[in-house]
């Protein structure tokens, strides 16, 4: 089973991280100097995928130009030798074939997904929601390739969540576990109350999937009464059809960045691990704890704050 293509949908508005989202998309905040998006990517490209659908809207301009060669940008740096400043992004862009969908109206998760049907033959692919980070070696996806390659079926990330955040997920209800980490899905239920949720296996935002979610995306949005269409009502449309649909407990360290305090642990959290970043992070968070160890004496202070 090969898995080269990868569905990213970032059309949505990033009301949880107002006034900011205004005019910015969540999908561009920084974790140190890269958005949020290029960590989906990079997931994608250490996985073996290299073809990407970005579901935009109105106001997400900058997402694809962040993806596009900037021949000044490349010129100027060169001249003045620093390309290395922009070795991250260059890389994806010599690696990753971008298309971009707009969904103009929205319509949910599920129907952001539909829009990209036409670049998906008929094959197992993947999903991110980028403003899931997860961090750690193997890549997120690439656990979930191995799991989708071994059942020869659909297979969707879980973590256990306390019981008090499951409405804020899509969550499982198990059928039978294989192994500690693999569980085959009976159904699944989007935002469940804490009293009707079946698990605490919580939807973590990678997926991948069989073509035939399409068809039940399509059967959900004729029969469905709500406005918004949900991928994970036709992840149990496909269930019903009696697909096999797998979930695995993902190794890595999960952040997300869609609330300002979930971005700030992200920020820290993935500074804390790279070694460019962690002694200089580190020493400024024990001189907050322990202010007598602060290097800058007073006098020092005023003079970095006056010149
Ligand atoms: C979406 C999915 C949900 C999943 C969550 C993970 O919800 O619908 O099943 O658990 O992402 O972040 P959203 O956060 O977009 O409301």
């Amino acid at each position: 089973m090969e898995v080269s293509k990868a569905i990213i949908p970032a059309a949505g508005l990033g009301t949880r991280f107002l006034p900011f989202t205004k005019s910015v998309p969540k999908e561009m905040l920084p974790l140190m100097n890269r958005p949020a998006i290029q960590y989906s990517v990079e997931e994608a490209l250490n996985s073996g995928i290299n073809q990407f659908a970005i579901i935009t809207s109105k106001n997400k301009q900058a997402i694809s130009d962040h993806f596009d060669v900037s021949r000044e940008l490349e010129f100027f740096l060169k001249e003045h030798n620093k390309s290395d400043l922009i070795s991250s992004i260059d890389h994806v862009i010599r690696n990753a074939h971008f298309n971009y969908v707009r969904q103009a109206d929205p319509s949910g998760l599920g129907h952001a997904i539909w829009l990209a049907r036409h670049m998906i033959g008929k094959e197992y692919f993947s999903i991110f929601l980028p403003d899931e980070i997860i961090l750690g070696k193997p890549p997120a996806i690439d656990q979930l390739i191995h799991i989708a390659r071994q059942e020869k079926a659909s297979v969707v990330a879980v973590q256990e969540v306390p019981l008090e955040d499951v409405s804020r997920y899509g969550i499982v209800e198990v059928r039978k576990q294989i192994t500690p980490n693999l569980f085959q899905i009976n159904n699944l239920v989007e935002k469940p109350d804490q009293k009707n949720a079946p698990s605490n296996l919580a939807l973590i935002g990678r997926y991948i999937l069989s073509h035939k979610i399409f068809s039940s995306l399509e059967d959900i949005s004729t029969n469905g009464s709500s406005e918004e269409i949900q991928l994970t009502d036709a992840i149990t449309h496909m269930l019903r059809n009696n697909e096999k649909v797998f979930a695995y407990k993902v190794r890595g360290t999960r952040y997300d960045i869609g609330t300002p305090l979930g971005w700030l642990k992200a920020t820290i959290g993935s500074a804390l691990q790279d070694p460019h970043y962690r002694p200089a992070l580190k020493k400024f968070i024990d001189e907050l704890e322990n202010p007598e160890l602060a290097s800058i004496r007073p006098s020092e202070f005023q003079n970095e704050y006056t010149e």
